[in-house]
Order: C-alpha cells, then sequence, then structure tokens
C-alpha cells in the first residue's frame, strides 16, 4: 500500500503532526493540532502536539520566545493551538523511539491559541484507561481523537478503498440504489418512513437492495457493486445493528463456482491490503457442505482456525444388531426416539475441577441443552465421571477411540434433538477454543459453507418456507425435487421431497462468524411459480410482495446470482474486535439510541400534522 499523501500546507500549518524527521533538523516548520500532553517546568513548557497523523514534542523556552511561553503557560488539554518555529535534533538520549517523530522537536517561536476546550469527561492520552462505553458514544467525536479509534476508522477508509478497487478492476460498476424504497424482506422487520405527499402511506427502507440489484441484472448492467447501507429492525448483539454496510454484488451469466471464484479472490486481495500483516489460513477458501459443516463443528459458519471437531458416538453406543445398548438410559432413549450423541474432546482438559465442569454444564444448559456428560481419560484408559459405571469397558473403549481422546483429556457429550445436539456443541466448541487460547488470533480463516436447505417445514403455516432468500435457486441436480409427495404443490407435508432440496446458496465465514451470505437466483420462470408455490404463494400472491421484480422477470432476465458481505463485521475482525460498534464512527447502543444525537426522538407535533399521523397507546412522556 502506498503511503497516505500528506495534505497540502495551508495557512495553519505547513507539515502535520507525524511528518518532522531528522532530514528537517533546522528548517522553519507550522504545525496546527490539539495539546496531547503539556509538561510545564517553569521556564521549559513541552507540549506533545497531536492531529490525526501523529503527536510532534513542542519546545517552549522563555528565554527564546517569552510571549509565546506566556501562551504555552496558559493552554490546558485539547486546546486547539498553532505552533510555528524551528525543527531541532533531539538532545541525544531524551528521543522517544515510540513516536515516528521521536528524534526531533519543534523549537517554539510562536504559539496561537485557535480555540479553548473544556476539560473532556475521560482521558484522551491514556490508551489504557478503562472508560465505559457510554460515556465514549456519548462524546463519540472525544472518543476518536483517541489513537485506538480513530486508526480503525482509518483502517475502514482502506478496507472500503480496496473493495472499490478490486470491483473495478474486475468490470463492476458501482450503482447507488435508493433508501426509500418497498419492503425487502430479509427476515427482519423493516424501518417505515412516512409520506407527506401522499398521506397514510409509508416508504420501507431497504433490509438490504436485494431486489434492486436483481433488477440491475434484469437491466443488463451484468456486474454490479455498492457499499451499500441496510437496515434491520431486529434485536441487537455484538455482531448486529440497526444500520449496517454491505458490500452488495450481483454478477449475470453465472453459476456458483462463477460468483465464489470471483469473491474468494476479492476476497484475498482486499485482505492483503488492508491487513498485510495478517496471514490468510487457508487459500483456495475450504468449502463445506452445509450438513458436513454442522455435523464437524455444529455451525454454519465454523472457526475453523482449530481442530476440536464433533464426532458421532452412535456406532459406540449401539450393539451388533444395530439397537442402542449403551447401559446408560438416556443415551439409548435418545438415540431409539431418533436424537444425536456427539460429543467433542477438550485436550488436556481431564483434570477439570468440579467447578469448571459445573460451569460447563450451565453454559450448555443456557443453550438449549438437557444436561452435559463428561468423561475424563485417567492413566491406562478408563473413563472417569458420573455415568462412567455404566459403559462396560467395550463401550468406553469404543467411545475413547470415536473421541480421538488420550490420557488426560475430557469427552463432552450431548445427547438430545439433532439440532440441538449439533448446536450446543458448536457453542461449546467455540466458548472451549477461547478459553484454551486455541486459535491464533493473528491468522484470518476464511471458509465457505454452502448448499443450504432450500426449505423449511412451516408447521403453522402448513407450508415450506425459503431457509434464506425466496428467490434463491435450487442447485441443477435437485430442481425435480420442488414438488410434494402427492404431486400437488397446494397440498404440501414435511415428507415432500422439497425438503431434501439443496439451495445454490452460499455463506462465507471468518473465523467463526458469518461474514457474507449468497446465491445464485431463480431466474426461471417455471421453477419460480413452483418453488413460490410450495411457500404458499401462487404468482398472484407474489406479485402483490414481489411485484416489480417478477414483472421485470417476464421482460428477459439472465441466469444471476451474487452476495452480500458485512463490511462492520469484516472491519471488526480485521481489528480483532469483539463488537462492531469499535468500527462504527457512530453505532448505536443496545436499545438502539444514539447516545450524542439523542435519538430517536419525539417528533415535532407539526411534523406529526403534516402527515396526518398520531401515536396511540404510547406513554405521553417518555
Ligand atoms: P444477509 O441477510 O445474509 O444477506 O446479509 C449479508 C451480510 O450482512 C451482514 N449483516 C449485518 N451486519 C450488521 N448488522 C446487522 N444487523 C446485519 N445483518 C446482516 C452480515 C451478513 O452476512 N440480500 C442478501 C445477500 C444476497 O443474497 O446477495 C442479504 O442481505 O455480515
Amino acid at each position: 500500500m502506498s503511503a497516505e499523501p500528506a495534505p497540502l500546507a495551508t495557512p495553519y500549518r505547513t507539515h502535520t503532526c507525524g511528518q518532522l524527521r531528522v532530514d528537517d533538523d533546522g528548517r522553519d516548520a507550522k504545525l496546527a493540532g490539539w495539546v496531547h500532553r503539556r509538561r510545564d517546568y517553569g521556564k521549559l513548557v513541552f507540549i506533545d502536539l497531536r492531529d490525526r497523523h501523529g503527536i510532534t514534542q513542542v519546545v517552549v523556552d522563555a528565554a527564546d520566545a517569552p510571549e509565546a511561553h506566556a501562551t504555552a503557560s496558559r493552554v490546558r488539554s485539547e486546546f486547539v493551538i498553532v505552533v510555528e518555529g524551528a525543527v531541532a535534533r533531539r538532545q541525544p538520549g531524551t528521543e522517544n523511539p515510540k513516536l515516528a517523530t521521536g528524534a526531533v522537536e519543534l523549537q517554539a517561536r510562536m504559539v496561537t491559541i485557535l480555540n479553548e476546550a473544556k476539560t473532556p469527561p475521560f482521558y484522551l492520552n491514556d490508551p489504557d484507561a478503562p472508560i465505559d462505553e457510554s460515556l465514549r458514544l456519548r462524546y463519540r467525536y472525544l472518543d476518536i481523537r483517541r489513537e485506538a479509534m480513530l486508526s480503525r476508522l482509518v483502517m475502514r477508509s482502506r478496507l472500503v478503498h480496496a473493495i472499490r478497487e478490486a470491483h473495478h478492476a474486475s468490470g463492476f460498476v458501482e450503482v447507488e440504489t435508493p433508501n426509500l424504497i418497498k419492503s425487502t424482506p430479509e427476515g427482519a422487520r423493516d424501518f417505515i418512513v412516512p409520506s407527506r405527499l401522499q398521506p397514510g402511506t409509508v416508504y420501507a427502507l431497504p433490509q438490504s437492495p436485494q431486489q434492486l440489484k436483481q433488477l440491475l441484472m434484469v437491466a443488463g448492467v451484468d456486474r454490479y457493486f455498492q457499499i451499500a447501507r441496510c437496515f434491520r429492525d431486529e434485536d441487537m448483539r455484538g455482531d448486529r445493528q440497526p444500520e449496517f454496510t454491505q458490500l452488495d454484488l450481483e454478477m449475470s451469466f453465472v453459476d456458483e463456482a462463477a460468483v465464489m471464484g470471483f469473491v474468494e479472490q476479492m476476497v484475498i486481495e482486499v485482505s492483503r491490503a488492508t491487513v498485510p500483516d495478517r496471514p490468510i489460513r487457508a487459500i483456495p477458501f475450504p468449502v463445506f457442505e452445509y450438513e458436513d459443516a454442522m455435523e464437524r463443528y455444529g455451525s454454519d459458519k465454523p472457526d475453523i482456525r482449530f481442530g476440536m471437531e464433533l464426532f458421532d458416538l452412535a456406532p459406540a453406543l449401539t450393539g451388533p444388531d444395530g439397537s442402542p445398548a449403551s447401559g446408560f438410559r438416556v443415551f439409548d432413549e435418545t438415540l431409539a426416539g431418533g436424537g444425536r450423541v456427539k460429543g467433542m474432546t477438550g485436550p488436556g482438559l481431564g483434570g477439570a475441577s468440579r467447578r469448571e465442569i459445573d460451569e460447563l454444564t450451565e453454559i450448555a444448559k443456557r443453550f438449549g441443552a438437557r444436561g452435559l456428560v463428561h468423561l475424563a481419560v485417567q492413566p491406562g484408559g478408563e473413563l472417569h465421571g458420573p455415568i462412567a459405571k455404566f459403559l462396560a469397558p467395550e463401550t468406553q473403549a469404543a467411545v475413547r477411540a470415536a473421541a480421538r481422546a488420550g490420557e488426560g483429556d475430557l469427552i463432552l457429550v450431548i445427547a438430545d434433538k439433532a439440532e440441538t445436539t449439533n448446536d450446543v456443541l458448536g457453542r461449546l466448541r467455540v466458548e472451549l477454543g477461547a478459553r484454551l487460547g486455541l486459535a491464533d488470533p493473528n491468522e484470518l480463516a476464511y471458509c465457505w459453507v454452502h448448499h443450504f436447505p432450500m426449505y423449511q417445514w412451516d408447521a403453522e403455516h402448513g407450508r415450506w418456507d425459503a431457509t434464506h432468500n425466496p428467490f434463491s435457486g435450487v442447485v441443477p441436480e435437485d430442481e425435480a425435487l420442488l414438488t410434494t409427495t402427492s404431486g400437488d404443490l397446494d397440498v404440501r407435508d414435511p415428507g415432500d421431497p422439497a425438503g431434501r432440496a439443496k439451495a445454490m446458496q452460499y455463506d462465507i465465514a471468518l473465523n467463526g462468524w458469518e461474514l457474507g451470505g449468497g446465491s445464485v437466483r431463480i431466474w426461471n420462470r417455471d421453477l419460480l411459480a413452483r418453488s413460490f408455490n410450495l411457500q404458499g404463494y401462487s404468482i398472484e400472491q407474489m406479485k402483490e410482495r414481489f411485484g416489480a421484480i417478477l414483472e421485470a422477470f417476464e421482460y428477459g432476465a439472465p441466469p444471476h446470482g451474487g452476495i452480500a458481505l458485512g463490511i462492520d463485521r469484516w472491519a471488526a475482525l480485521f481489528a480483532n474486535q469483539a463488537t462492531i460498534r469499535e468500527v462504527m464512527a457512530f453505532p448505536k447502543t443496545q436499545s438502539g439510541s444514539d447516545l450524542m444525537l439523542e435519538a430517536p426522538s419525539a417528533p415535532e407535533e407539526e411534523q406529526f400534522q403534516e402527515l396526518g399521523l398520531r401515536f396511540v397507546g404510547v406513554p405521553e412522556k417518555r
């Protein structure tokens, strides 16, 4: 990456606070910035002057510049000042190797205060000082003056720049799509905006540009991308905000391999340009079938920086006739009832204390399991734990072999419905991986998970729900499965062949987070009608929901597919942060508030009148 160009000289400064070096010794310079720190030794005042480019030490000597010294004595932290003077090498032994400018100082002739500043509500010059997050969000403009926050925003800017470069180099066209649109369901609630010109109607803010980008494919744009703001009214978590940014893209005349191929290459280029010091674990990125990922990692966004894969204990627990015969009732009943008994081996955890085991059990229960079985491998191979006595020596040996566990290891087992077993073990794996420090924090471990089930059964409505986007395509070899047992698409039941159909749906995961997801779409009208029918909608009903796109499909839609990657998540992972708030300039709190702007707020009465609106059922003062 090329070095950042220095800003042009202005009446306020000739250089930035990060620019001066030994080569500048003897030269006149003028710097402007914020007072980072001031040390007053009577006749000598030292000021660390800061701007976003760095910090330069300023020395003001009463003997050389009495007026400047008088002014310097008045400045306080965060005052905005201009300093003019001569650059000089620092005395040997007083250099500061931590600063890029640390070999020199600016000997002031003139100090001018441009603006005074109140005492900030938290220390800006101590990177380790713990600061309450709500205070940081309330005074975000001060928080961003801190090196840690600022450098993350600069990194994010590099990320977006690299994304744009990679797409332009591959013939993509950046198109802006509107934010005042009609609902584009992505599974969350819409934010709505009432229309003044058409009272009684609302716009929806886009949950994603999904339909618009598909329309751009019908329009012949061929390769589209956008850094798109999306809005979803859903519960917040560390990796979710109501307003967030996607790298959204769509390509025409492609199959799954073409989209995944481009995205992988782009992701590699962008990673190398943005965080060149972080190694990518595996190229090409590993690709997992959805079922395989669930089976091995209990997750559709596996963290593959460490092993600790899940294993199936059914073969070890069943007798020669195939019936459950472990001797432990919970295992046998779970297997007989169609559930799963699976496990995971904690390397070297055999000596875990009662308290540690209780903690893991609590976590498992919180994740939805009925309980957690633990078996420690003793010297000689015997298993130790509350249920070990039920397992015959051959069963113990078979369990140990399936677990690939040796002396000193801990085998953790869940027996439950298939989904619960995988999910809980998957989460425990992540929890244990973190506790044991198994993942290299520097590594970028990208992987693909694809071929999700096309539908899941919606028992309440007696129909098949699309697991992702209702326009996702089915893998070509499963097209014939888009039907029902009876052949009548209006008579659906959970045993229909459609339940086995796999979607051309792919997610990209990074270090255990879902980074992005997309699909090759259904562009063939006959398949689309069949798919909608399985989802309980006739084409006519779908037209009410997705009118524009269905109409457009009547005018010639090319085969197309795409993906969207969460830029906030990508930046957070690049910066090794646990929440996306740390890479957003002005994020919202858990309850959706902007503490700085004090949004949301009650509307003005006049705004309500213009819109013909009034609140009902909310307390007058909140
Ligand atoms: P999806 O809903 O999977 O797909 O979203 C794609 C990516 O967007 C990010 N993301 C979020 N980031 C922060 N806060 C949120 N609330 C949030 N919700 C989603 C995630 C996610 O992987 N239109 C489809 C894409 C397509 O099919 O082309 C879509 O939006 O990183």
